[in-house]
């Protein structure tokens, strides 16, 4: 694919293979950074090539290290903007910090829009992320925001998988939308498990609502963190007596508490993204996970971007 050299594609260093397979689907090499360290700790980034007037794309996910890869996004966007670069987008694969959105206590932050302020302030023009926590975090911004989703490519396999006497199955009422969509998407029934979050790693489910009884369960969610979600749910529907347990989630943030919780839960496939990359001890821990790449629905909103042209069209086909 033939783009000129008025794009330049830059990764921080949280997920450089995704940010080389991007290019790869764009069919350009990597922008020339450097990020060194001072001897305090404090990060240094280099921009090496020329960015003058470019349509210059940050990719960075705020992962784990979360403080880290958030201050070297920062950086780069700063970076970016005193080199004159034309606009800036800066491509989050997984926002982290999404889900302190609201005050629902006395005396918390909301850290979802401290962090889009940040980012903002920094230097970014646009942002490029997926699966956000919650749609109307794009509100967070004000600048525009494309709003992209794994279900693009979760969808695409379970689809292909073809589950036959399929449920999809929310494991808590906030991702009932989502579940929704897979139901009417994969042609399954929908149910949806009553979750109760005990602390923030701990959850309880006794509830559900819809059949799951000798039925094939497909279950979805944004995030796997501690695992608690998906595997107190799993546990219900297994108990209840489902047959095969698929988990679907866009973003793999994979605490250590969820490597046991998931290599012993009921279930069979985990299907994860490449949004955070799975490190080696979560992959033999858990063993039974699959992970597929978003690098060219990436790609593809990049270029679409760099041309002005619609991003939504991208999910026609949902
Ligand atoms: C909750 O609102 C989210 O959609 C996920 O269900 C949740 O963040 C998963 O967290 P954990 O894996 O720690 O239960």
């Amino acid at each position: 694919m033939f783009l000129n050299d008025n794009i330049k594609i830059f990764s921080g260093s949280s997920n450089p293979e995704l940010s080389s397979e991007v290019c790869k689907y764009l069919g350009i090499p990597l922008g020339g950074s450097r990020i060194d360290k001072f001897p305090d700790g404090e990060k240094v980034i280099r921009i090496e090539d020329d960015v003058r007037g470019r349509d210059c794309f940050v990719i960075q996910s705020t992962c784990e290290p979360v403080d880290i890869h958030l201050m070297e996004l920062l950086i780069y966007l700063d970076c970016l903007r005193r080199a004159s670069a034309k606009r800036i987008t800066a491509v989050i694969p997984y926002f982290g910090y999404a889900r302190q959105d609201r005050k629902d206590e006395g005396r918390v932050p909301i850290t979802a829009k401290l962090v889009a302020n940040l980012i903002t302030t920094a230097g970014a023009d646009r942002v490029l992320a997926i699966d956000l926590h919650a749609h109307q975090l794009q509100g967070f911004f004000d600048i525009p925001v494309d709003h992209l989703t794994g279900e693009l490519v979760l969808g695409k396999y379970f689809r292909d998988k073809k589950i036959n006497n399929l449920t999809v199955v929310s494991p808590d009422v906030g991702n009932m939308k989502i579940a929704s969509r897979y139901a009417a998407h994969l042609g399954g029934e929908l149910a949806i498990v009553h979750k109760k979050r005990v602390n923030s790693s701990q959850v309880e489910a006794k509830e559900i609502i819809g059949e799951v009884k000798g039925r094939n369960i497909l279950m979805c969610d944004d995030i796997i963190a501690t695992a608690g979600t998906v595997c107190t749910a799993a546990s219900l529907v297994k108990e209840r007596g489902a047959q095969k347990i698929f988990a679907g989630a866009t973003h793999g943030v994979l605490a250590p508490q969820a490597y046991k919780r998931l290599a012993e839960a009921p279930i069979d496939e985990i299907v994860i993204t490449d949004t955070i990359p799975l490190n080696k001890e979560a992959r033999q821990k858990i063993g039974k996970v699959k992970v597929l790449s978003v690098a060219s629905m990436l790609g593809e909103a990049i270029k679409r971007i760099h041309r002005n042209e619609s991003v939504s069209n991208l999910f026609s086909n949902i």
